[in-house]
């Protein structure tokens, strides 16, 4: 166990964005109730995350994190969670055939509740209350009882993550996910795309791909690899009351302790300080976990939050995730990815394109799909350049038909927005757009890899 760690040693720290519960009493009660409840992952397959993420920063697989930005209480049902995945599962089948390797399946789903906030307050027409801060926390209505924290909501954020979560699986193992099926979505989706020419070529070289293993007899009926898929969860580790109680000593893994509320936790842009809370907590769990780095990173704090979160060096332990912004990647990535480089220090690369690109257009706000494929773009020069590995990406979306970003093949405007705008927190990639980010990073990857085109596993 790290050292002078322990699941609540968090509590001595400096700590930001945090909620101001006004019944003290009413929050221990629930954080009590909230550790009897059952861990919702396990440590082997944290550890089974972990290698494969260790896969990841050595090149041999390729990570694709992406879901809500905000899931929410009220848009919690069977359809808004089979569409997420389902696009997922789609763009991941692009990207193994891109990447030549498998890729790495990490939902922002079935946990993603609690948000970091600009300002702890907000004001309209004269009236300031609490800024909403997520589901678990607070309700989005501006009135004084949605807006007051209130611990309750952790209890069902808690059996809604366990509900979503169980859905996920029987998905992934279920039949769902067959890989022959998942193809199918795509082609009809090249088929109705604009530019199905552009995307023609990929998907039917999939096609021959797939009838190739067929005829070596590899099906779904003999081929667990092509009938089912492995599906990670992750969040944000922003909440550390409803955190610390979901930690479990592993029965298994002995000596390491967990964060038993997803796979995969992340430490924000806002709250990255060496010296504080939610450093302090994620560095004692044993669980692979992220730090965003957004464009105020400096190469030395980097370094030094790099030894406090991962020490020992281990592989698949600390992904870093870039969200600099399409017109400063070269130049704010580049400095950081050669300190780390010359450090020796290993870590995953994931370029978040979504929250360094966002701009507000009629009131909206909203992403452009140029600047965030830019932004991919970059990312990948910059690690290439630098001879380090980009391990992957990080994106917002949703398997809806939402209009939030804009651009795509379908040229949303900032016109469309008012159409089907409906984030509870930043834009996201629609199911469309998000489908059309894969077979544009699937060409980029298999331009910089042209002596590889068999996927080594299918999925
Ligand atoms: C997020 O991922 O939704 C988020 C708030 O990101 P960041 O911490 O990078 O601003
Ligand atoms: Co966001």
């Amino acid at each position: 166990m790290a050292r002078g760690w322990s699941p609540s040693s968090w509590r001595n720290m400096p700590i930001r964005q945090v909620p101001d519960y006004p019944d003290a009493a009413a929050l221990a009660a629930m954080e009590s109730k909230v550790a009897r409840f059952p861990p919702l992952v396990f440590a082997g397959e944290c550890e089974r995350l972990k290698a494969g993420l260790a896969d990841a920063a050595a090149g041999r697989a390729f990570v694709l994190q992406g879901g809500d930005c905000a899931e929410s209480f009220a848009d919690f049902n069977t359809n808004a969670i089979r569409d997420t995945f389902k696009v997922l599962l789609q763009m991941a089948v692009v990207l193994t055939f891109g990447a030549g390797t498998p890729v790495v399946k990490l939902g922002r789903m079935a946990g993603q509740f609690a948000k970091p906030r600009s300002s702890d307050s907000e004001t309209v027409d004269g009236a300031t209350l609490p800024s909403y801060r997520g589901d678990i926390i607070n309700g989005a209505a501006f009135t004084p009882q949605d807006r007051t924290p209130d611990p309750q909501r952790m209890e069902f954020a808690y059996l809604q993550s366990a509900s979503t979560l169980n859905l996920l699986r029987a998905f992934a193992t279920g039949g769902f996910a067959d890989l022959h099926q998942v193809h199918g979505w795509n082609l009809e989706f090249v088929n109705r795309s604009p530019l199905a020419d552009q995307y023609e070529g990929l998907a039917r070289r999939i096609d021959e791909t797939l009838g190739f293993m067929a005829a070596c007899g590899m099906s779904s009926d003999n081929a667990p690899q092509i009938r089912e898929t492995a599906f990670y969860t992750s969040h944000e580790a922003l909440l550390l009351p409803y955190e610390q109680a979901l930690t479990r000593e592993s029965s298994t893994h002995l000596g390491r302790t967990y964060a038993c509320s997803a796979h995969f936790l992340w430490i924000g842009d806002r709250t990255r300080q060496a010296d504080g809370a939610h450093v302090e907590f994620l560095r004692g769990v044993a669980n692979p976990i992220g730090m965003k780095v957004g464009p105020s990173m400096e190469a030395a704090d980097l370094l030094r939050l790099i030894e406090i979160l991962n020490p020992a060096n281990e592989a698949g332990r600390l992904t870093l995730i870039s969200r600099m912004g399409a017109a400063k990647v070269e130049e704010k990535l580049a400095p950081l990815v050669r300190a780390v480089e010359s450090a020796g220090r290993k870590v995953v690369w994931l370029c978040d394109p979504m929250h360094g690109n966002t701009t507000t257009q009629g009131g909206y706000k909203t992403r452009d799909f140029t600047a965030i494929m830019g932004e991919v773009r970059g990312f990948f020069d910059v690690l290439r350049e630098a001879g380090a590995t980009p391990g992957g990406v990080h994106v917002e979306m949703t398997g809806r038909n939402v209009t939030e970003c804009i651009g795509g093949a379908h040229g949303l405007t900032a016109a469309d927005l008012s159409a089907n705008y409906a984030t509870f927190c930043d834009p996201r990639l629609n199911a469309e757009q998000s489908l059309e980010l894969a077979f544009l990073i699937a060409e980029e990857l298999k331009a910089q890899r042209p002596m590889r085109s068999m996927p080594r596993a299918a999925q």
